[in-house]
């Protein structure tokens, strides 16, 4: 069982290791000659107003019809755009990239669902309400005292906080990486609120 176990989640890293590739050098590549008119990140407009931001366009595109249209030059064949021939491996990797932030909402909300029904009746789980329990620090302070990493990983081993009075935990690797999603979604808000 325990070797099944191990030999799952090998599996599993390793598809995500492939995919997580393609989308960091979809972003690297989308750096050098998509970032001048488009804003690539979470938050900020486009240099170029007409331009939607990154984090919009998976709303109206699978990550298919995305490579598609990049390996036809269709999406990329913009007003304005120089003419660039991506290779087929350019194409899946930025289209990775432009997708991964659709991945990383239903992340972030997957790991909200599971702050709620686990956590939030002791700690405040967004940046905004009280705790229920005033022993349990906020998660929002929790998230800027710790690595966010490192929380997830506490709580794959199981978080033995010495939380007293607070159930024992077990995540699998997928709700787990929810919840990482969810403390930085939380820690960049929190920040943010901060400045
Ligand atoms: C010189 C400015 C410029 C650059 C550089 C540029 N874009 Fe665009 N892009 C635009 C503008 C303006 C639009 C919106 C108007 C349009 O669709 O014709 C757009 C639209 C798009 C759309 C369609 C969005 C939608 O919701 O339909 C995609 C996809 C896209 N760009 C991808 C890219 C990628 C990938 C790169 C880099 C490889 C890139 N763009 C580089 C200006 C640019
Ligand atoms: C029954 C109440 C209760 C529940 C449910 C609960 N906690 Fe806690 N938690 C506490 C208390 C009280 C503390 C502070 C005291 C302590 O650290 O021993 C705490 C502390 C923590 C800390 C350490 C904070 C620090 O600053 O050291 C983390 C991380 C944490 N909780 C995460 C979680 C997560 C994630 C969940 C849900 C999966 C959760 N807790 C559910 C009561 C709870």
């Amino acid at each position: 069982m325990m070797r099944a176990l191990i030999a799952t989640v090998a599996v599993m890293s390793f598809v995500g290791f492939c995919r997580a590739d393609d989308v960091s050098t979809g972003k690297q590549l989308a750096n050098i000659n998509c970032a001048r008119c488009h804003a690539l990140g979470e938050i900020g407009d486009s240099p170029f107003k007409a331009a939607p931001p990154f984090r919009i366009i998976h709303e109206n595109y699978s990550e298919g019809e995305l490579e598609d249209s990049f390996n036809e030059g269709v999406a990329v064949a913009h007003p304005a755009m120089p003419d660039w021939n991506m290779t087929s491996d350019e194409a899946r990797q930025l289209a990775a990239f432009v997708m991964s932030f659709g991945e990383q909402k239903k992340d972030v909300s997957k790991g909200r669902a599971l702050a709620v029904a686990n956590c939030s009746r002791c700690h405040a789980i967004d940046d905004a309400s009280e705790n229920s329990f005033a022993a349990a620090p906020p998660f929002r302070d929790v998230v800027k005292r710790y690595d966010p990493e490192a929380l997830a990983e506490a709580l794959a081993e199981g978080i033995a906080t010495g939380h007293p009075a607070m159930p024992e935990f077990e995540f699998s690797v997928e709700q787990v990486g929810s919840l990482l999603a969810y403390f930085k979604d939380l820690e960049a808000s929190a920040r943010a609120q901060e400045q």
